[in-house]
């Protein structure tokens, strides 16, 4: 496979050190990194480290274009497998949300045809002021991959959420979305969701798990069920369109990833298990995935052979980590966590014994009896403590809509943010 090109477009701010170090990360990874500069970020970086350590020119305004013969701001654009902004200060940000071009930057950001990985930095009154959540979440809606700052004390003294992700961990969020790109949304008309009107879940990293397993028995052979991810997809979907940022951990389905979702991909519930560890801490954790119970205990390294005996080859099977039990039993056990549960009869009772068994908050039963795996609707039940809520038959992207107005009140209740 040829090296993954990266755009890198660094902002304004004192974050923009770090853009250094992600360059030679990126670089030793084999990627190739071309660089702009905004003038911002020229006051931080100068385009000779950046040249210097991307072994690359490092473009920082439209003259630098001039020669449209070397190098056309639309053919910059669209040359990378990835436009990636870091640090992306307020400024950019709105500027990328409203769709404005008025320098090379904001130019190529808005003439590209790439999926876009944008990683925050900025004062936290300045990350959770009305406008930068309406900015985040609008570019969330339209596909861009926004990331959560991290939180803690900032250059100016103040602390919260706003400091640059760790360059190792803007890398990690390369690698996903270059392994899964999320969905560009189309030029004309909307994605085929209607963008909420508000968005409740900004500022809340949420996790999900989707899809089945696939449980290897040979190279060639595996144990799954009928899970289609569909429910989990539309949840992940959801949630970034409520503004959150998501990291969705999907089993072996051919699903699009959903506009501005972070996606991982696994096959066995070993790896989801190792993902989702990977993965915390978030402010809440949804495990829709149809994790199987049991692997095969030995997996062979060659197709098991019919010897023509009749002989049926043994297939010992083992348990499979639980990994909704496992999570709530974690130090890092999320504020919300979110089990499912697929059930034909007595839904209810299963429903409350499961939530007991498994030491989550909820419990979204799911009555399967009259639709199995695969189908487009879903009646739910949300069994918690407190009682329980029932909702009428409804299509599963909109199951997913009023699980996360559940879920951003609920969240508001357990742990509330810090808003203007
Ligand atoms: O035990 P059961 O499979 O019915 O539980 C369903 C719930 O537990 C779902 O939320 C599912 O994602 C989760 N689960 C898990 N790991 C397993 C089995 C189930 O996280 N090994």
């Amino acid at each position: 496979m040829a090296a993954p090109r990266i755009l890198l477009i660094v902002g304004g701010g004192i974050a923009a050190y770090k853009s250094i170090e992600l360059v030679r990360l990126l670089r030793k990874a084999g990627m190739t990194v071309r660089c702009v500069l905004t003038r911002a970020g020229e006051q931080f970086v100068t385009p000779l480290t950046l040249a210097a350590l991307g072994e690359n020119k490092v473009y920082t305004s439209l003259f630098d274009l001039k020669d449209e013969v070397e190098m056309g701001h639309i053919e910059l654009s669209r040359e990378a497998d990835l436009v990636v902004v870091a640090p992306a200060t307020a400024d950019l940000l709105a500027k990328m949300a409203a769709g404005i071009a008025d320098d090379l930057a904001t130019t190529l950001l808005l003439a590209t045809d790439k999926p876009v990985l944008a990683a925050p930095a900025m004062n936290v009154r300045m990350w959770l002021h009305a406008a930068t959540r309406r900015n985040v979440a609008t570019l969330r809606g339209d596909g861009v991959t926004v990331m959560e700052p991290d939180e803690g004390e900032m250059a100016c003294g103040e602390y919260g959420p706003g400091r640059l992700p760790e360059p190792a961990a803007i890398k990690a969020a390369i690698d996903r979305a270059l392994a899964n790109p999320p969905t560009i949304v189309p030029l004309t008309g909307q994605p085929d969701f209607a963008p909420a009107n508000h968005r409740p879940l900004f500022g809340r990293r949420i996790l999900i798990t989707a899809g089945p397993t696939h449980e290897p028995i040979d190279p060639v052979r595996y144990i799954a069920n009928r899970s289609s991810g569909k429910q989990g997809f539309a949840i992940a979907a959801a949630a970034a369109e409520a503004g959150a940022e998501v990291l969705l951990i999907a089993g072996p389905v051919p699903l699009p990833t959903p506009p501005g979702v972070i996606r991982v991909d696994v096959e066995t519930a070993t790896q989801m298990a190792a993902e989702v560890q990977e993965g915390l801490p978030v402010d809440a954790a949804i495990m829709v995935a149809a994790v199987a119970d049991w692997r095969a205990a030995e997996t062979a390294g060659q197709k098991i052979k019919k010897d023509g005996s009749g002989q049926v080859p043994p297939l010992a099977l083992a348990e499979n980590p639980d990994i909704l039990a496992s999570v709530a039993k974690s130090p890092e056990r999320p504020p919300l966590l979110v089990g499912f549960a697929a059930e034909t009869n007595d839904v209810i009772a299963h429903a409350q014994a499961k939530l007991a068994r498994k030491g989550c908050d909820w419990i979204v039963a799911n009555d399967v009896s009259a639709d199995p795996m695969g189908g487009e609707s879903n009646r739910v039940h949300i069994v918690s403590k407190d009682g329980v809520d029932s909702w009428d038959r409804l299509p599963k992207q909109a199951v997913a809509r009023k699980l996360m107005e559940k879920i951003a009140d609920e969240l508001e209740k357990r742990i509330p943010l810090e808003r203007d």
